[in-house]
């Protein structure tokens, strides 16, 4: 089968009205610069049999800095050249004013657990991620869509507002893709120097030691790896903080290592990296 590419809502609509009742779609949202992380959650949707539906849209609403927003990376040809060879169904590639027309003011606000970690300093972030989701999900009408879990934050808020407002889309995470050094695959990967690459194949090695740790108390494991890292290279850490996986919640004690996971937030030479790892 041909992967079909549609780059307006009435060209989408009439490809997905085209498709057999029983058919199901399973939903892959991606801002492009499409790699192994995204395949994965391709592949997932190929295997489930699911009409999959890849979208690229680098979505403005969920960026607070503009230049950041500039600078994302972006390689449609090469996306689509992947998408394909990958036996992608179909990919959407809308343009901004189709998704948020002149005048667009309606979002969709999480109040608990959108200011903390990455939300702290990226006012509004979450907020313009849900928002999108949301509007892919009403666009597409995806049986299930597929999320990474090197966002850990994004998938838990994603999973939340499908369940607080009755989305019935089923989410399926994937865990995350590394590369041979141990390195969370990412777009903003590409925007690394070297040094600075070489540096970021370093997160995982400093992490991986946490299994072999033994604090009673989350915050002297946090300092400890703060220092870590801080002696190391990394001087520009935003957050470091272990939280338990179900809740999101930040305990004062560790007592059942496996229910807890460390998140950190880098920032080498002005590129922001996130990943986050089970403490066993
Ligand atoms: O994870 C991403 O790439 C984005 O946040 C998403 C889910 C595609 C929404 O724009």
């Amino acid at each position: 089968m041909q992967t079909i590419i549609a780059r307006s809502l009435p060209n989408l609509k009439k490809n997905l009205n085209n498709l057999k009742k029983n058919k199901k779609v399973g939903l892959v949202p991606t801002m492009g610069c499409i790699h192994d992380g995204h395949l994965a959650l391709v592949e997932k949707s190929k295997k489930l049999k699911y009409f999959t539906v890849v979208t690229i849209f680098v979505n403005p609403a969920q960026f607070n800095n503009t230049n950041d927003l500039k600078s994302y990376p972006s390689q449609e040809k090469k996306d689509l050249e992947i998408l394909k060879n990958n036996n992608v169904d179909l990919v959407f590639i809308p343009k901004v004013q189709q998704i948020y027309s002149a005048g667009y003011s309606t979002y969709v606000k999480e109040i608990n657990y959108s200011d903390i970690l990455c939300g702290r300093l990226r006012k509004n972030h979450f907020s313009g991620v849900l928002t999108i989701v949301l509007k892919l999900f009403l666009i597409t009408k995806p049986y299930a869509a597929f999320f990474g879990e090197k966002d850990f934050q994004q998938l838990f808020l994603i999973k939340k507002m499908v369940k607080d407002l009755n989305v019935s889309v089923k989410i399926i995470s994937v865990p995350t893709v590394r590369d041979n050094n141990g390195l969370a695959l990412s777009s903003r990967n590409k925007l690394l120097n070297p040094k600075s690459l070489k540096l970021a194949k370093k997160i995982n090695v400093h992490f991986r030691k946490i299994r072999h740790l033994h604090y009673k108390l989350t915050r002297d494991l946090e300092s400890y790896l703060q220092k870590e890292l801080k002696k190391n290279g990394f001087n520009d850490i935003e957050y470091l903080e272990v939280r338990e996986s179900a809740t999101l919640e930040h305990p004062v004690t560790i007592k059942d290592k496996k229910s807890l996971r460390v998140f950190i937030a880098v920032n080498l030479s002005g590129v922001r990296l996130i990943d986050n790892y089970k403490l066993k």
